[in-house]
């Protein structure tokens, strides 16, 4: 089977720090190639095939679709813009690999979902946390008993500055001069679902579909800075979702420009013989398969499990974005060898669901029971 021909949609941060690397690399052409990139903005796509070789671009995504030939495609443009764009690719017969979100709201997901098994078309959703093996560990803990009968768990994320010091956002050339403020905007900015969204992916992984959700949130920084402008947001940056699985198991999951109480994205799950916080199981770490390699990364084990994802050889550790590139691999080998996803579009839509649901609870006060399972 000749190599499956990828394009790439969005030639911004993700796809420079992480896709066109990753699949530009020699251990990966015989089943995967960049066949085009497309991007509106001046010169960007042009510059970013020419620096990768690729052999076609694009600057209007209609044209693309209709003329680049390709197999599948990988979204990397602004999370709001992802079900149109979905849509379209799926209507044009391409198989698509989603950067998360997928999509902002449930009921675009499930159309989505429709639209490609009709058509026989796979969808990867991002992002894939379930391929990490301390996910897996934690899940089969939490099942053996090792601590008890859970109560609780917490996660999320929280963030200072956001995404405006990225190197490809503080330069002036088509390349580098990226703005990042859709990220501070409806529909699909704030953290919820740009970084909440890796822990919930963990935190439904581990624990299964959640029953109902309410919240608080809000815009708690109205204005951010960049390039030393004030641009104006809209999107809430600052939400406590409460989380119920069932059976009194209950969670929160917060997106926050400040203050952290879980590690990374990962969850602390507190049950009546004992707590796994992070990668620890009662205050000691604990193993899972590969986590000696990941403990021999100099920056430790947090930054080694980068490097212990399905995909990532030796030749793909020093570039960024790894979970990124495993999870468009996982499309390929879907489609290549029928492998089937763990990143799979269901489960992406309920972690949309919870995000969405939450936002909706705040904003009415009403508890919102969730509808989707995977
Ligand atoms: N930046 C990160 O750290 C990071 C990491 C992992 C995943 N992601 C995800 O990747 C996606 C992109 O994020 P980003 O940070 O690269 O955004 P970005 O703003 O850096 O880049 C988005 C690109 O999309 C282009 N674009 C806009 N409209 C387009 C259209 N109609 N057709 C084609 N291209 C279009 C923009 O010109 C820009 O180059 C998001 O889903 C995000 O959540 C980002």
């Amino acid at each position: 089977m000749p190599p499956l021909k990828i394009g790439i949609v969005g030639a911004g941060s993700v796809s420079q720090r992480g896709i066109l690397p990753h699949l530009s690399l020699p251990d990966v052409s015989d089943k995967v190639v960049i066949h085009a990139v497309c991007d509106p903005a001046p010169g960007r796509a042009e510059a970013a095939a020419a620096k990768y070789n690729v052999p076609t671009f694009y600057t209007d995504y209609a044209t693309f679709l209709a003329e680049s030939d390709v197999d599948m495609i990988t979204l990397a443009t602004p999370i709001g813009m992802h079900y149109q764009q979905g849509k379209a690719a799926i209507l044009a017969g391409k198989h698509v690999h989603f950067n998360k979100s997928m999509t902002t709201t449930a009921a675009e997901a499930s159309e989505l979902i429709d639209l490609a098994a009709a058509r026989g078309l796979k969808l990867v959703a991002s992002p894939g946390e379930m391929n990490r093996p301390h996910n897996q560990a934690i899940k089969q803990m939490l099942a053996d008993g090792v601590i008890g009968d859970l109560c609780w768990a917490v996660c999320g994320a929280s963030f200072g500055r956001y995404h405006e010091n990225e190197i490809y956002r503080t330069g002036n050339d088509p390349l580098t001069n990226v703005d990042p403020s859709w990220y501070y905007r409806k529909p699909g900015g704030g953290p919820l679902y740009d970084m909440t969204v890796y822990a919930l992916h963990g935190l439904t992984g581990i624990l299964g579909p959640a029953k109902r959700v309410t919240a608080m949130s809000g815009v708690r920084l109205p204005f951010r800075e960049f390039k030393g402008e004030m641009v104006p947001c809209d999107a809430d940056d600052n939400t406590l979702i409460l989380i119920d699985f069932g059976n009194n198991v209950f969670a929160m999951a917060y997106g926050t420009p400040a203050g952290s109480v879980s590690e990374g994205f990962s969850g602390s799950y507190f049950g009546t013989k004992g707590q796994i916080v992070g990668l620890k199981l009662n205050g000691q770490p604990f193993d899972y398969p590969r986590s000696d390699e990941a403990d021999r990364h100099p920056h430790g084990r947090w930054a080694g499990n980068q490097w212990i994802l399905p995909h990532v050889s030796e030749h793909h550790r020093e570039i960024d974005e790894h979970h990124v590139f495993a999870d468009i691999m996982q499309l390929v080998d879907w489609v290549r060898d029928g492998t089937p996803a763990v990143g799979t579009a269901e489960h992406a839509r309920h972690v949309i669901e919870i995000i969405e649901a939450g936002l909706r609870a705040a904003e009415s006060g009403q508890t919102q029971h969730l509808h989707t399972s995977f």
